[in-house]
């Protein structure tokens, strides 16, 4: 049986992930989710100060999941989680992914809030941040610009330290 931990869930990414990561963010109607970069902003973002690339490799040892993370190091504590994405969706999967991710963000660094925007529409994602313990904020109306091009409302949620410090349940990964 394998155990999992934070440390066994997330691996940082490196470069040579990139291809991978872009392949994912490209997956047919992600697109309607997530925004995609290309090779020079991954390249950019993935060596640029508070930035964290964060994969999960599946048993093939390739990248199942990814996100990207912003805001680290910095004094207000505030942590965005910037793009989360699996390759197969609804394997449960992303849930793993992010109880490590939370729990790397509040066990390992000193996170006062850890946020992220979400299209209203996104029922999966909506359900699983909520059920780990997000929290909406508030909506900004016409507040991002899809891959299509399309305006649409943005979700803000978050989790605080304190919500996670009360947390009763065990992190189960
Ligand atoms: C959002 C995403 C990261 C979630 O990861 P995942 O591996 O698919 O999620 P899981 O399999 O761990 O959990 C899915 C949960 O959503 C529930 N769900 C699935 N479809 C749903 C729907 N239409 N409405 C409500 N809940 C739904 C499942 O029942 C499951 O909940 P449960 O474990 O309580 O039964 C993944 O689906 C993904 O990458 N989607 C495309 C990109 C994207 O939208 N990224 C997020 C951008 S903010």
């Amino acid at each position: 049986m394998t155990v999992w931990t934070r440390q066994t869930i997330l691996r940082r990414a490196s470069a040579a992930d990139i291809p991978m990561i872009m392949e994912m963010e490209r997956r047919p109607g992600y697109d309607l989710f997530v925004g995609r970069w290309d090779d020079a902003q991954h390249l950019r973002n993935i060596s640029k100060s508070g930035y964290l690339y964060l994969v999960h490799d599946g048993s093939e040892g390739l990248p199942i999941a990814f996100a990207a993370l912003s805001g680290l190091g910095h004094r207000d504590g505030d942590v965005l989680i910037n793009r989360m994405i699996v390759r197969t969706p609804g394997t449960g999967t992303g849930k793993l992914f992010l109880r490590a991710i939370m729990s790397l963000a509040f066990e390992g660094a000193p996170t006062y809030r850890l946020w992220l925007r979400v299209l209203p529409d996104n029922l999966r994602a909506l359900h699983v941040y909520r059920t780990q313990g997000f929290r909406d904020e508030r909506v900004v109306p016409n507040g991002g610009v899809r891959s299509d091009g399309v305006r649409v409302d943005l979700l803000l949620m978050s989790i605080l330290r304190e919500d996670w410090d009360a947390r009763t349940d065990a992190l189960e990964f």
